[in-house]
């Protein structure tokens, strides 16, 4: 079967990237990244992606005169490398309402909340804030206001008592890193259904009951 073509978008550190590069490589998997595009030279998940041997390529944002121009760049670079799914791993510029609609339901983001919570840069920071006693990550088709669109899939963690951002993010993290490979994976294998402002996913039965923090001791 096709394996679904992937467009992967980022800023820095690159290790959701480095997630679904991990997934891509077991041929059994439905998708393959076909395309990195960064909009920073020095995003250090460049390298992951040269590492496994992936075409790259740079759009500077500071190049174009508006979002739209820019936005266009990225497009033809999206298109003329065959992708149908755009992967937003850690970029952080918005995307004008003419690209994303443009990808209309062909486009997700990685948040490290259970949305609708915490939208914007400073989840970590808004969760321990509110003290709330779980947190986690989304991904979401992406729409034009910021973090929001249809759920398909979330993970929670633990906000423990002695927890400063650094430590959410990192436990956050390692569930972001099963989270956007599962995503990609329903959407693939055509799990997905989207309908308004929802996703309707087909899961197994078994999903467990409940999770609940603090913990019955
Ligand atoms: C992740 O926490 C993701 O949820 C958010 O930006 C961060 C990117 O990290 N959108 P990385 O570049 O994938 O390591």
């Amino acid at each position: 079967m096709a394996r679904l073509q992937l467009g992967v978008l980022i800023s820095g550190r690159g290790s959701n990237l480095q997630a679904l590069i991990a997934a891509c490589a077991d041929p059994a998997y439905p998708a393959e990244i076909v395309l990195v595009v960064a909009n920073k030279p020095d995003a250090k998940g460049l390298h992951n992606a040269r590492d496994a041997g992936l075409a790259t390529t740079i759009v500077e944002h500071g190049g174009f005169l508006d979002r739209e121009s820019f936005d266009h760049a990225v497009n033809t670079e999206l298109q003329n490398a065959g992708v149908e799914l755009v992967c937003l791993a850690g970029f952080m510029r918005l995307l004008s309402s003419w690209f994303v609609e443009h990808w209309r339901d062909r486009i997700i983001n990685i948040h490290p909340s259970l949305l609708p919570a915490f939208k914007g840069i400073d989840a970590h920071e808004q969760a321990i804030t509110a003290g709330v006693k779980l947190s986690g990550c989304s991904v979401h088709i992406v729409r034009p206001e910021m973090d929001a669109g249809p759920i398909l899939v979330q993970a929670a963690v633990p906000v423990r008592p002695d927890d400063d951002t650094d430590s959410l993010a990192a436990r956050i993290l390692a569930v972001e890193h099963q989270c956007y490979p599962l995503a990609v994976k329903l959407i693939a294998e055509g799990r997905v259904q989207v309908d308004g402002d929802t996703a309707i996913v087909k899961m197994p039965a078994d999903v467990g009951a409940h999770i609940i923090s603090p913990p019955k001791s």
